[in-house]
């Protein structure tokens, strides 16, 4: 078995590269990095480190060679913005509502963290339906089902 994991350098790519590597060897799984310098110790560590930038279609192929499967990892169900405000609220204690925004609306309430225009841009796939895709990859990986939603809120939430 081989596994590229693209993102690999990222905050989630390096939690998966480091649960895979519990039980796969460093040389099955591959390193799709954007910038491969970022990935030096992960070399050094006998992982297989390859240049993969979505936005430069020539560096797809080699990254992914000798694959047969790609993965989603996903929760089992996707969640519109009403249940999810639900689930927060329930969480928390506090009501939670979903009040829809345009997209440009939406870069500027996030402009001042930096990344207005990059979030506006996943909340204009999200309702396109870009980002509602499921599978069962995580338990055809890992034997178990993902954490629910509502369970890593109640597990994880912390009042201020
Ligand atoms: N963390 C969250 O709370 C959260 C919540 C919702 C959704 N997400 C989504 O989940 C994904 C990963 O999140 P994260 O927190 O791990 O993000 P992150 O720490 O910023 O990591 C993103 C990773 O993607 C790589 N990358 C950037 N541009 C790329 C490109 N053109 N081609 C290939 N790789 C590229 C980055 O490499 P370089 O650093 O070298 O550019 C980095 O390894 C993102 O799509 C994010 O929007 C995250």
């Amino acid at each position: 078995m081989l596994i590229t994991v693209t993102g690999a350098t990222g905050h989630l790519g390096r939690r998966i590269v480091h649960q895979l590597s519990k039980t796969l060897s460093p040389n099955q799984i591959r390193i799709g990095a954007h910038n491969p310098s970022k990935a030096a110790a992960l070399m050094e560590a006998g992982f297989q480190v390859a240049h993969l930038d979505y936005q430069d279609p020539a560096t797809l192929t080699p990254a992914l060679r000798d694959h047969h499967q790609t993965y989603l990892l996903s929760q089992s169900t996707s969640l519109p913005m009403t249940e999810l405000a639900a689930i927060m609220t329930k969480v928390s204690g506090h009501q939670i509502g979903y009040q829809p925004v345009s997209v440009a609306e939406f870069a500027r309430l996030y402009r001042e963290e930096g990344d207005g225009d990059e979030l506006a841009s996943m909340y204009q796939a999200g309702a396109m339906g870009l980002l509602s895709g499921t599978s069962d990859d995580f338990w055809t990986i890992t034997g178990h089902a993902p954490t629910s939603m509502a369970d890593f809120l109640a597990a994880n939430y912390r009042p201020k």
